[in-house]
């Protein structure tokens, strides 16, 4: 087949990994969002939990330095520094008590992403199975999928509190099931785990022998005095289980790529033996720049989370004020909010898009019971956020 652009360049086929994979919402939204600026309109997104405040000096500073370094311009270590691996140890020891082996339970990854990706490659036959949150960071349901597996979507409901119902999957799928995802500060719902979930979780992990991969990327950006767990803080978490981070939420570094797999150390050992054969580390450079990221000085951070607070709040009085329910999050970058009755969440984004020129991500693009709900970000600098909100309050 020859491209339709006339250009005369073929089309191959492209393997049944990708062709069967389902449409990807976000990529229409994008469409959409260009079109509507090309039309002239000073469109604001609210879509993206990408932070806008810099990284800090210190952190860059660091990565000059360090990048003038000839030896740092070679091929990195497939491990990565043993300095970064002991920084990552340390630093999980101070923000957690969780002790680790900085040889054997650390693996540092190209943000982490990468490491959500690769893990499915490491665990994930044809015809097994992964528990997913619905709705949920999509690379969980794709990651298993491009391995040949399966996705089975545990519903998060707000009468649920967002927490899955372990109870409800069916002996069927459990029997196929390898690895149980979650993710607490949770995206896209911004809902937090008490520590009696984490301790179900890890029995239930023990009786159906799952691996527990728990995402803690937004541990780090709590609100109103609520400090995150890690999940490796409980008895027996290590032996069923890893938890995925990563610097680009807690340090304003996601243009950086720099994450890390931590816990049980078979796990870790099988996603290094994945990205030795596929990927070729992080720039050493980048790696000096995160250890001074892990170590260095960690006191703006609650002013950085007002920041964000603040924003929450004033989102939230716009939200209760046009009529719209959304709980308060005390974590993560989100505000997760009820579309109104008589619309899909694309049906809202897309009127929201057409008529104020706003973008919101609606909930659908986040699993099937995303469906009824939107997700704000607040990383939008705060005069834009401001536009945003004077324009959804003529919302008609
Ligand atoms: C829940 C969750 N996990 C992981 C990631 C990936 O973060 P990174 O690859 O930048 O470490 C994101 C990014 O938005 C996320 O929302």
């Amino acid at each position: 087949m020859v491209a339709a652009d006339g250009s005369g360049a073929r089309v191959f086929r492209a393997a049944n990994r990708i062709a069967n994979l389902p449409p990807y919402l976000f990529a229409e939204a994008d469409r959409r969002i260009a079109a509507k600026r090309a039309a002239g309109f000073d469109v604001v997104s609210l879509g993206i939990g990408d932070p806008d405040l810099p990284t800090p000096d210190y952190i860059v500073g660091e990565l000059k330095r360090t990048a003038e370094i000839p030896a740092n311009h070679r091929y990195p270590d497939y491990y990565g520094l043993p300095e970064l691996r002991k920084a990552v140890a340390s630093w999980y020891q101070k923000r957690f008590g969780v002790e680790l082996h900085p040889d054997n339970e650390v693996v540092p990854l190209i943000g982490s992403k990468e490491g959500i990706f690769n893990i499915a490659l490491a665990y994930i036959d044809p015809g097994d199975v992964a528990l997913v949150p619905d709705p949920g960071y999509p690379v969980y349901s794709i990651g298993t999928m491009l391995a040949g597996g399966t996705a089975h979507y545990m519903p998060l409901l707000e009468e649920n509190d967002f927490l899955p119902d372990l109870d409800a999957i069916p002996a069927s799928v459990l029997e196929k099931a390898r690895v149980l995802w979650i993710n607490y500060p949770n995206n896209p719902t911004s809902a937090i785990a008490p520590m009696e979930f984490f301790e179900k979780v890890i029995a239930f992990a023990n009786q159906h022998n799952l691996l527990v991969c728990h995402d803690n990327a937004y541990s780090d950006v709590c609100y109103d005095g609520y400090v995150a767990p890690s999940f490796l803080q409980l008895p027996g978490a290590k032996e069923v289980g890893v938890e995925f981070h990563s610097l680009s939420k807690t340090y304003n570094m996601t243009g950086w790529r720099i994450g890390m797999m931590v816990g049980n150390g078979s796990a870790v050992s099988a996603l290094g033996r994945v990205k030795t054969n596929v990927d070729s580390g992080i720039f050493q450079a980048v790696q000096y720049a995160g250890i001074t990221a892990l170590t260095g000085d960690q006191s703006w951070l609650p002013d950085r989370n007002l920041i964000y607070q603040r924003r929450r709040d004033y989102v939230l009085s716009v939200l209760r004020e046009i009529g719209i329910h959304a709980p308060t999050p005390r974590a993560s970058l989100y505000i997760w909010a009820r579309v109104p009755k008589q619309y899909t969440s694309l049906e809202f984004s897309l009127k929201l898009l057409d008529e104020l020129a706003v973008w919101v991500t609606p909930g659908v693009g986040f699993g099937p019971s995303g469906e009824g709900w939107f997700r704000i970000s607040v990383t939008t600098p705060d005069d834009r956020l401001d536009e945003a909100m004077q324009r959804l309050k003529s919302l008609k």
